[in-house]
């Protein structure tokens, strides 16, 4: 099936990319100005549940934009048709499509599809994580010092759940950069290819993390909350380190 994850990634990433600097209706969700959805993110949605429900019509399906399908199949489709649509909004190119494929509640196919690189990755549970089909792994380092971090904010951030402005600054301070690149998927797939040595973000949804969870772990990678425990993709707080600086990542998360 992990054919059908990367042909319809690329199909939904090709209106993406041909609406990427085009003029599109944007909307305000939830009442908060920070939150939106193009009517890019809906056909982009739209072209991945119709294939779904053509070919797959028994599975089940939980989509950002159009919530859940519910069947009694043991395959559950999880879909973030457009991430990063803020960058895509006001047309920085750093966005992506994410499609997990969940089997008895477990992640046995991901695909993130960095949509202006035209870069896919991909993983199945047990057989390693590709770049555009080259085996990836997270990187070696194990200096947090020495490190390139990258986070995200939830779009209530001006509360400061979580304290995510005292972590941030904590991770500042001590690693040699922070980005912030508003797409998690991608961020995921950069520790995945060992761009970056670890990721953190709280308040995220299980399709920002279904594919992009197994990507790092197939790449060698490790996934867990801030106190280092196991999570589902419906754990909002991830950590996702190429698992050396892990445990110090830990420590100063919860020293704030
Ligand atoms: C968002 C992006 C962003 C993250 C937000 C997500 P969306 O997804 O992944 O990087 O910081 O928390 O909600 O709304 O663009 O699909
Ligand atoms: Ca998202
Ligand atoms: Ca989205």
């Amino acid at each position: 099936m992990i054919e059908d994850l990367i042909y319809i990634a690329k199909e939904a990433g090709e209106i993406i990319r041909q609406a990427h600097g085009t003029r599109f209706s944007i909307e305000i969700k939830s009442n908060n100005v920070k939150n939106l959805v193009t009517e890019v993110d809906k056909k982009s949605e739209k072209t991945i549940t119709d294939f779904i429900r053509k070919k797959y019509p028994s599975h089940s399906i939980l989509a950002e934009e159009g919530g859940e399908t519910k069947s009694s199949s043991e395959y559950l489709w999880v879909i973030d048709p457009l991430d990063g649509t803020t960058n895509f909004a006001h047309g920085l190119p750093i966005f992506s499509v994410s499609i997990g494929l969940q089997y008895k509640g477990e992640t046995v196919a991901g695909v993130v599809y960095d949509v202006m690189r035209d870069v896919i990755y991909s993983a199945e549970k047990g057989s390693g994580a590709f770049e555009n089909g080259k085996k990836i792994s997270v990187n070696s380092n194990e200096i947090i010092e020495e490190s390139l971090l990258v986070t995200g904010f939830p779009y209530n951030v001006a509360e400061n759940p979580e304290k995510v402005f005292e972590r941030f600054i904590e991770m500042l301070k001590v690693a040699r950069a922070v980005r912030r690149l508003g797409s998690a998927a991608i961020d995921f797939c950069y520790v995945a290819n060992g761009v970056f040595d670890g990721f953190w973000e709280v308040h995220l949804n299980p399709w920002d993390i279904c594919a992009g969870k197994l990507i790092v772990e197939e790449a060698g990678g490790k996934v867990t909350d801030f106190t280092g425990n196991q999570i589902s993709i419906f754990n909002k707080t991830i950590l996702s380190t190429n698992g050396k600086i892990h445990n110090r990542m830990i420590e100063l998360l919860n020293s704030v």
